[in-house]
C-alpha cells in the first residue's frame, strides 16, 4: 500500500473535551427512580456505576431545569432550578459528585435562544405595556396590515407554522406579536439587550460554581437576529432553514453573536480545572463554522455535516476533509456524532430510505418501516468508523444497546410539538426518545421499578436490555465497550488522520490514525485484509475478508 498523506496531526496530552467520548443522557428516558414513569436525576445517579463501565469520559445531560415540558425541557422556566419531575438541586449535586468520583465530567444543557412562556421574564413582559424595557427582553412587534393583523415578517417556526404569535390583551383585544423560532411556548430572547446578556452570565456562574465541567449550548446560531428583522429572502424554498451557498437568512448565524461567546469563554476560563462549551451550531459551510471555534469562543461545535452525510461515502469523504481543514485551521478539534435526541436512531436510519426532509421528522407507523437488522449492521460499522477518528465523539444513550427507533408509536403518545404544529405531517422525534431497557423484566424493562414509562417501549427492547447484553460478549454493548477501550488504549482521540490510498471511495473508505488502519467496505466485493492483525470488526470476519457494510480496525 502507498504511503498515506496526513491531513491532521496528533495532539498528544490534549484536554478531555478535545479527544474524549461524551455520552448524552436524556434524563426523562434514562432511568426512573421515583416511579412516576419519567426518568430523574436520582435514577441517573443510581445507574452511573453501570454506565461508567462503558468507558466514556463525560456525560452531557439534556435539560432538567424547571419547565412546563412543552418541548421536553428545552422550554426553560427557571435556569437555576431543577424541575420537580427530575428532582432537586441536592440531587444534582449528588449526581455531579458521583460522576466525578468515577472520573466522568458533566456537561449540562444551556438553552439561551428562547425561554418558556412561563419564565418570569416573559410573564413580566406580558404584564408590561408595549415599548417598555420588560418587553425588550424578547422580540415583541406590532403586526403589519391595517389593524396589525399580519405577522411582522414572513419567518416560519422550525416546528412548523408561523414564527409569530399574537397576544390577546387583558381586555380581550388583539395586541402585539412575539417571535418564536420554535414552539409558541418558546419565545425568542432579544440578545441585543445587555440585560439579557447579564442574566445569562449569572446563570453560567451559578452552574460553574456548583462544579459543572461545561455546557452544551442549544441553538446558539439563532441567538442574534438581523437588525430590523427583515423577511427571510427565500422562505418558500427553505422554510425555517437555509440553503448553503445562498444568502444567510436574517435569523441564522449573524456575526453579532460572537462577542457574547467570547465573554462566556472568559468566564469559563476564569474557573479552576478545564471547563468547556460545545455549540449545537448548524452553521455551513464548515469554513464559516470555524469562526465559532476560534480559540476564544466555543471549545467545540457538533459536526452535523458528518451526521447528515447519511452514510454515503462521497458525502462522508467530503465532510471529513472539510472538517479537518476548517477546525485545524483554528486549532479546534473536530467532533463526530451520529445520534442524538433529535434524529432517527442510526440503527433504523441506516436501515430505511427515508424521503423526509430531515432525520428529525421521524418515522411513523404509516411510513415504510426500516430493516433494523441491516440498519444495525451498518450502524455498528459507522460507529466503529467514527470512534477511531481523532477529536471528540458524542454518543447518545441507547445506541450502545443497538436500540432501534420506535417507528410504530401510536399517535396518542406523541409529545413532540413538531407533530402538533404540522397536524401530524411530520411525526417528530418521540421515537428516538423512548425510555431505556435495563433488565428484561417488568412492564418497562427496568426503566422504572413501578413499570411505568412516559412513552411505551417497542417489543424489541426487551431482548436488548442492558443486563442481557452485559452478560453476552457478542452483544452490541460489548462491541461498544471493546471499541471504546481500544480507542483509549491507542489514544486515538488524540491521534492523527490520513486517508489510505485506494480507500477514498466509492467502494471503501479507509484511514490511518497512529498506525491503526480503519476500513469500511461500501462496495460489493469483499476486501482482503491480508495478514493484518484485526483489532476489532463490526461483524465477525470470515477468512480475513471485509464484506459489504463491515468496518474493521487493523494493525498492518
Ligand atoms: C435543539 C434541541 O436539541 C431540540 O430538542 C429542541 O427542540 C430545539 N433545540 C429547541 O430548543
Amino acid at each position: 500500500m502507498d504511503q498515506a498523506i496526513e491531513l491532521h496531526k496528533a495532539t498528544p496530552g490534549s484536554q478531555w473535551w478535545r479527544s474524549g467520548v461524551i455520552y448524552q443522557i436524556y434524563p426523562r428516558s434514562f432511568a426512573d427512580f421515583d416511579g412516576d414513569g419519567i426518568g430523574d436525576l436520582r435514577g441517573i445517579e443510581r445507574r452511573l456505576e453501570t454506565l461508567s463501565s462503558l468507558g466514556i469520559d463525560a456525560v452531557w445531560l439534556s435539560p432538567f431545569f424547571k419547565s412546563p415540558q412543552k418541548d421536553a425541557g428545552y422550554d426553560v422556566a427557571d435556569y437555576t432550578e431543577v424541575d420537580p419531575l427530575f428532582g432537586t438541586l441536592d440531587d444534582f449535586d449528588a449526581l455531579l459528585a458521583k460522576a466525578h468520583s468515577f472520573g466522568i465530567k458533566v456537561m449540562i444543557d444551556l438553552v439561551p435562544n428562547h425561554t418558556s412562556d412561563q419564565h418570569a421574564w416573559f410573564q413580566r413582559a406580558l404584564a408590561a405595556a408595549p415599548g417598555t424595557s420588560e418587553r425588550e427582553f424578547y422580540h415583541f412587534k406590532d403586526g403589519l396590515g391595517e389593524n396589525g393583523e399580519l405577522p411582522p415578517n414572513n419567518w416560519v417556526s422550525m416546528f412548523g407554522g408561523s414564527a409569530w404569535t399574537r397576544l390577546v390583551e387583558e381586555n380581550g383585544t388583539p395586541g402585539q406579536w412575539y417571535l418564536h423560532l420554535f414552539d409558541s411556548s418558546q419565545p425568542d430572547l432579544n440578545w441585543s439587550n445587555a440585560q439579557v446578556q447579564q442574566e445569562f452570565e449569572k446563570i453560567l456562574t451559578f452552574w460553574l460554581d456548583r462544579g459543572v465541567d461545561g455546557f452544551r449550548v442549544d441553538q446558539p446560531h439563532a441567538m442574534a437576529k438581523a437588525l430590523g428583522l427583515p423577511d427571510h429572502p427565500y422562505v418558500e424554498e427553505a422554510g425555517a432553514g437555509f440553503i448553503e451557498g445562498r444568502e444567510t437568512p436574517p435569523m441564522w448565524f449573524q456575526d453579532e453573536v460572537h462577542p457574547i461567546f467570547r465573554r462566556w469563554r472568559e468566564i469559563l476560563n476564569s474557573y479552576e480545572g478545564v471547563r468547556a462549551m460545545c455549540g449545537e451550531t448548524y452553521v455551513y459551510p464548515l469554513s464559516l463554522m470555524a469562526k465559532w471555534v476560534r480559540p476564544d469562543e466555543f471549545n467545540q461545535t457538533f459536526n452535523f455535516r458528518f451526521l447528515d452525510a447519511g452514510w454515503d461515502p462521497k458525502k462522508l469523504f467530503d465532510a471529513i476533509n472539510e472538517s479537518f481543514e476548517a477546525f485545524d485551521g483554528v486549532g479546534a478539534p473536530a467532533t463526530w456524532v451520529l445520534n442524538n435526541h433529535d434524529v432517527i436512531r442510526h440503527a433504523s436510519r441506516f436501515g430505511g430510505h427515508y424521503g423526509r426532509a430531515t432525520a428529525s421528522d421521524g418515522v411513523g407507523p404509516s411510513d415504510t418501516q426500516p430493516d433494523n437488522e441491516l440498519g444495525l449492521a451498518i450502524a455498528k460499522g459507522a460507529t466503529l468508523f467514527m470512534l477511531a477518528l481523532p477529536g471528540a465523539s458524542y454518543l447518545y444513550q441507547g445506541e450502545e444497546l443497538g436500540l432501534p427507533e420506535h417507528t410504530t408509536l401510536e399517535n396518542a403518545y406523541r409529545q413532540d410539538p413538531t407533530f402538533f404544529r404540522t397536524s401530524g405531517t411530520r411525526v417528530g422525534r418521540d421515537g428516538a426518545r423512548v425510555p431505556l431497557p435495563w433488565e428484561p423484566e417488568g412492564a418497562s424493562n427496568g426503566f422504572s421499578d413501578s413499570g411505568k414509562s412516559w412513552l411505551p417501549q417497542p417489543e424489541s427492547y426487551k431482548a436488548l436490555a442492558r443486563s442481557l447484553q452485559e452478560a453476552d460478549e457478542n452483544s452490541t454493548l460489548s462491541f461498544y465497550k471493546n471499541a471504546l477501550n481500544l480507542r483509549k488504549q491507542f489514544a486515538l482521540g488524540e491521534g492523527s488522520f490520513a486517508w489510505l490510498p485506494g480507500h477514498t471511495g466509492p467502494g471503501s473508505l479507509g484511514y490511518e490514525n497512529l498506525g491503526i488502519r480503519v476500513i469500511y467496505n461500501f462496495g460489493k466485493d469483499p476486501i482482503d485484509l491480508g495478514s493484518a492483525k484485526v483489532l476489532i470488526s463490526s461483524q465477525p470476519l470470515i477468512g480475513g475478508q471485509l464484506e459489504i457494510n463491515q468496518c474493521a480496525w487493523i494493525k498492518p
